[in-house]
């Protein structure tokens, strides 16, 4: 394919996309009307490079990149994970980085360690249900909820939660701990399977100069 074609990149709303767009910056790939905060626009264009890049909710960034309507994305591993959809996942960024944690009151522990059947309350049920079942081979009850997930062991909702833990001052000061880490999280670029074939030169090009930014920050 001719590299007239634009690549297209969806960005996570907030500070992922900041990330990006810095990173990308680095590589001389600026995109000035983006900054503008009083801006209205959805799709921003950068006429040198032939890119576009768009901003979308988080957990929407693996679905425009699975229908190809993105052909690159940046999301958290965290929402990768939730969502499972068919996308590559080409490189880690290594920024936003935090943890998946099965987290609780200390005395929770104890319903980790007899395997019981507790409730758990999360933002990710997939990452919950894939933990519990397939790695701590543990049936539990699984409650979605939509944030402030601290909350349910505080007010007897669940016995304990699977969320991320970046600093850990909201679990401390709501006298909860880290009972167990389910994964790490970051920044990670994913790729459409056939924008990855159709386009592999640019993306691949793009990827390396990545990869040698991210080395050199070592
Ligand atoms: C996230 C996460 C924790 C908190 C962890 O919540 O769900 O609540 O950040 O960060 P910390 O370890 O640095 O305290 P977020 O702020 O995204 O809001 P939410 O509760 O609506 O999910």
């Amino acid at each position: 394919m001719s590299d007239d074609r634009y690549l297209t990149f969806a960005l996570c709303k907030g500070r992922l996309a900041k990330q990006t767009l810095e990173l990308l910056e680095r590589l001389g790939i600026t995109c000035e009307e983006m900054k503008d905060k009083d801006s209205r626009k959805l799709i921003f264009v950068n006429e040198e490079h032939r890119l576009k890049f768009f901003l979308a909710k988080g957990p929407d960034v693996p679905t425009y990149v699975e229908y190809g309507a993105a052909d690159i994305g940046v999301a958290g591993k965290d929402v990768i994970l939730e969502e499972g959809r068919k996308v590559h996942e080409v490189l880690d960024l290594g920024f936003g980085r935090c943890r998946m944690c099965v987290c609780g009151p200390r005395e929770a522990a104890r319903h980790l360690e007899h395997r019981e059947r507790i409730r758990v309350a999360t933002k990710y049920p997939r990452i919950a249900k894939d933990y519990f079942y397939n790695s701590r081979h543990q049936t539990v009850e699984i409650i979605k909820l939509n944030g402030s997930i601290e909350l349910a062991p505080i007010v007897g909702l669940s016995e304990v939660i699977v969320d991320i833990v970046e600093t850990g001052s909201t679990l401390r000061e709501n006298g909860l701990q880290v009972l167990e880490e389910v994964c790490p999280l970051s920044a990670r670029v994913i790729v459409n399977p056939v924008s990855m074939r159709l386009e592999s030169r640019r993306i691949k090009e793009l990827l390396v100069n990545l990869r040698s930014i991210l080395k050199k920050e070592d």
